[in-house]
């Protein structure tokens, strides 16, 4: 490992865990559905994807063969605050879904595309469900959206990738067993099962 990397490991470490910090003080002060929690939260994760030597695409490789590659970088003993490097190819897409805890999503590199949606009809429990789009926005470095628990959105990589993006949810991924994934052409919803099995980033400085 040269100066510069062991530098690098040592600074992720550091301000990793001084994000953590901070959001167990935002939590304790904020509802988190209050505005302050959201803007606050923001302005924390927009700081960190800033330093956008620490997030260099070769230290998050994306798997051969696949669009994605998630890399856990915390989660709080009780699963709560789960913070991922989310590193994407261009056409890497999830479809429209809610998240059942706030989410924050912060851009360090490449566009990743948030089309925001509206229940027009049903859409609250598995089965018939019609969503009508409210907003899009593309998240590039320095951007950020906040997204409340029953928020839907759909993300889409946008060429010509890479992208990288910090992701941060209430509780973390592995334990999200009830969101709703929609499918706008066939009209209906199901659940979104977990994502399990996300690596974790060695952040030991
Ligand atoms: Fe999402």
């Amino acid at each position: 490992m040269t100066p510069e990397q062991a530098s690098a490991r040592r600074e992720r470490s550091d301000r990793v865990h001084a994000l953590i910090t901070a959001l167990r003080a935002l939590r304790q002060q904020h509802p988190t559905d209050a505005p302050e929690f959201q803007r606050e939260v923001s302005r924390h994760l927009s700081a960190l994807a800033a330093y956008s030597s620490l997030w260099r695409l070769e230290d998050f490789p994306i798997p051969d063969g696949q669009r994605w590659g998630v890399y856990q970088l915390h989660e709080e003993a009780d699963g709560s605050l789960g913070l991922y490097a989310s590193a994407a190819r261009a056409g890497h897409a999830q479809p429209p879904h809610n998240h059942t805890t706030w989410a924050c999503i912060a851009g360090v590199s490449g566009i990743e595309r948030n089309r925001f949606y509206q229940r027009e009809e049903a859409g609250h429990r598995p089965g018939p469900a019609r969503l009508i789009r409210s907003g899009t926005q593309d998240i590039g470095a320095g951007g950020t959206c906040f997204l409340l628990a029953d928020d839907i959105h759909d993300i889409e990589v946008m060429p010509p990738g890479d992208a990288m993006h910090l992701h941060l949810y209430g509780q973390g991924l592995p334990h999200l067993h009830q969101r709703l994934r929609f499918d706008l052409a066939l009209e209906r919803c199901e659940y979104f099962p977990a994502f399990t099995g996300i690596p974790v980033f060695d952040l030991t400085p």
